[in-house]
């Protein structure tokens, strides 16, 4: 039986976790065609949501279009693909594609030959266009017109939306903001993973995005119901396993859903054999991925300054620690604040930590604290 317990891409369908209520709720929203923004930390889960709920809108007659604005380096890209999706979401004939196409003013259709010898159509913007604005617009406003000609409800799911200010501008952002707000026949919902940028960009009231649409956001997965799922899963490849040793899963994967499945992935090969699984087991799984994530790991270590790696030593030993306490500075023999902030901020900016909402630093990969403790402390 292949391990049911998938990571790193889209997961769908009966190896989909819960989300029952967040679902439903979204299906709410969007027959009401609303706009929703959905927000979380990293890896929690929302475009495995997104997804999910784009296959249950389709099943109940909606049609669907998903940008994720990290595809799209510059507004003339991201003003082609949203017209080309929202436009085949709603018509699937080439011919009529190409007909709809060629009415616009700024994008122009083009077809493309599949090594089948079948035909696509998408669009561009028109080649003599310098500003990709007006094209982006004319767009959604050629989705809002379509979708109320063929009498259907179409939901346009705008995912790392905190992308945004990349395309540079306030201009756009307001303009973006105008456009979506006159339209009554396409829901929106607009998903970021940066907290601080998802929050400041919507509730800034000098940003466009103020007070656009309802803010949901993401929690974890209830324990009780993700545990359900993880034990029918292991009950039917035969595993043996107490239900109530699952419950520190969840602790060692913080709840993060992208840590869960990777503890429960693994998990599933270490006891393949035995079909046995036991508290010592559950607990050496941290240190088995970051055994397995090394070589990636050895890379960020290897670009870290001294004084780097050792906030990193006492972030892995302690996640609490306080690095700007004149205790922490005397325990470490590091310091001072100033240069300890300097480094904070070039292994965030490295992506090696990150800073929650209340301000403390948190390693990004869970498991980095293992390797660094169990594996880098070992070579000693
Ligand atoms: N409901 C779920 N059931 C099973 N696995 C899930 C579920 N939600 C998330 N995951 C796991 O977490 C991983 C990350 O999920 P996803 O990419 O959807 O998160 P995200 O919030 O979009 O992350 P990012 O902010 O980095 O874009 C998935 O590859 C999958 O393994
Ligand atoms: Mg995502």
């Amino acid at each position: 039986m292949e391990n049911p317990f998938k990571y790193g891409a889209i997961v769908r369908g009966p190896y989909f976790a819960d989300r029952t209520e967040e679902l439903a709720e979204l299906v709410g929203e969007m027959n009401n065609l609303t706009r929703v923004f959905l927000i979380s930390p990293r890896r929690f889960g929302k475009t495995c949501l997104l997804f999910n709920l784009m296959d249950k809108l389709r099943d109940l007659g909606f049609a669907t279009a998903y940008l994720d604005l990290n595809a799209y380096p510059d507004v003339r890209s991201l003003a082609a693909a949203l017209t080309h999706l929202t436009s085949k979401a709603l018509e699937s004939n080439t011919d009529k594609l190409t007909k709809i196409f060629s009415r616009l003013q700024w994008l122009r259709p083009k077809i493309s030959v599949g090594h089948d010898g079948s035909l696509t159509a998408t669009v561009d913007v028109a080649a003599e266009v310098k500003d990709a604005l007006p094209a982006l617009l004319e767009g959604m406003q050629h989705a809002e017109r379509l979708a109320r000609k063929r009498g259907k409800k179409l939901v346009v799911v705008i995912d790392e939306f905190s992308d945004l200010p990349k395309y540079d501008g306030q201009t756009l952002e307001k303009a973006l903001r105008a456009e979506l707000q006159q339209h009554d026949h396409i829901g929106y919902i607009l998903s970021g993973s940066e907290q601080s940028v998802m929050l400041s960009m919507i509730r800034d009231s000098k940003r466009a995005f103020y007070k656009l649409g309802r803010i949901m956001a993401l929690g974890p997965i209830d324990r009780r119901v993700y545990a359900d799922f993880i034990y029918n899963w292991l009950q039917k490849g035969a595993y043996e396993v107490e239900r109530q040793e699952l419950e520190k899963i969840f602790e060692l994967g913080r709840d993060v859903p992208h840590n869960i499945q990777r503890l429960c992935h693994t998990m599933w090969e270490l006891a393949r054999e035995t079909r046995e699984i036991t508290p010592s087991l559950i607990e050496e799984l941290p240190v088995v991925i970051a055994q397995q994530d090394s070589p990636h790991f050895e890379l960020l270590w290897q670009a870290a300054s001294q004084q780097q790696k050792i906030l990193l030593i006492a972030l892995s030993k302690e996640p609490d620690a306080k690095p700007f306490s004149g205790e922490f500075q005397l325990t470490y023999g590091i310091g001072p604040s100033s240069s300890i902030k300097a480094s904070l901020d070039s292994l965030t900016r490295k992506g090696i930590l990150f800073k929650d909402l209340g301000g403390s630093y948190q390693f990004s990969d869970t498991f980095m604290p293992y390797w660094i403790s169990y594996l880098k402390q070992a070579e000693k």
